[in-house]
């Protein structure tokens, strides 16, 4: 199983975002994972459109853009436009889920659905065959440098059932509070991306800690 890791550009060091980019394009890092922000969904802005533009101009690191936003369909498109890859959306932001993730896949983008820790993976059985990846939150989203909610080892395992059975070429990447010790479990239960953020920019040598958390 391809093991990739998608450092989050939230715990880089903004003034020297350049530097922080040219890192992950010469670390073993698979994917960039760009957290937005709306202060509306999450209780916390981040960073939007302009930011992950000028990402993508000094990338060939796909962009796995994490919407954390009231509304994603409206901006669809100009994430596609700005460069993302992976566009994922909340479930708890959507109502028209269906929607939503055709609208991914028209803009010729990998459709990606993320639940809250509260929220059951059984809320995704319909959905699972028109998308790309589930990402499963293993903290409440909004912030980085929270602890590992130890529950989503049960949702891994439940999800992993429904994708067999489903759509056994989907992805599950899990985001938050990932370190050695919750990155080399969570390899070991199935996942197939990892988002870590503080843990590999608070790091002494990011590229280093890339490189160990992708061997599990
Ligand atoms: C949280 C974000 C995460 C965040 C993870 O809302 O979705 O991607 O950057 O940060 P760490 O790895 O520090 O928990
Ligand atoms: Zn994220």
């Amino acid at each position: 199983m391809e093991r990739l890791i998608a450092p989050s550009l939230l715990a880089a060091d903004f003034n020297n975002l350049g530097a922080c980019v040219q890192m992950i394009n010469d670390s073993e890092a698979d994917w960039i994972h760009c957290d937005v922000m709306d202060g509306v969904f999450v209780p916390n802005i981040s960073f939007g459109l302009p930011i992950i533009e000028h990402v993508a101009k000094i990338t060939a690191k796909p962009l796995d853009v994490h919407l954390m936003i009231a509304d994603p369909d409206k901006y669809i498109d100009k994430f596609a436009r700005a460069g993302a890859s992976i566009i994922t959306v909340h479930w708890e932001t959507c109502p028209h889920l269906h929607r939503t993730v055709s609208l991914i896949r028209e803009a010729g983008l990998m459709a990606s659905v993320c639940l809250n820790p509260h929220s059951p993976v059984q809320m995704l059985e319909n959905i699972l065959p028109h998308i790309g990846m589930v990402l499963l939150m293993s903290v409440n989203p909004g912030f980085g440098g929270q602890e590992f909610i130890e529950e989503t080892f049960v949702k891994i395992d439940t999800l992993k059932e429904m994708i067999l059975r489903k759509n056994p070429e989907c992805l599950i990447e899990v985001d938050g509070g990932i370190n050695f010790e919750t990155g080399s479990r969570l390899f070991a239960a199935g996942v197939n991306v990892l988002v870590a953020g503080s843990f590999v920019f608070s790091s002494q040598n990011p590229a280093e800690t890339i490189s160990r958390l992708k061997k599990g």
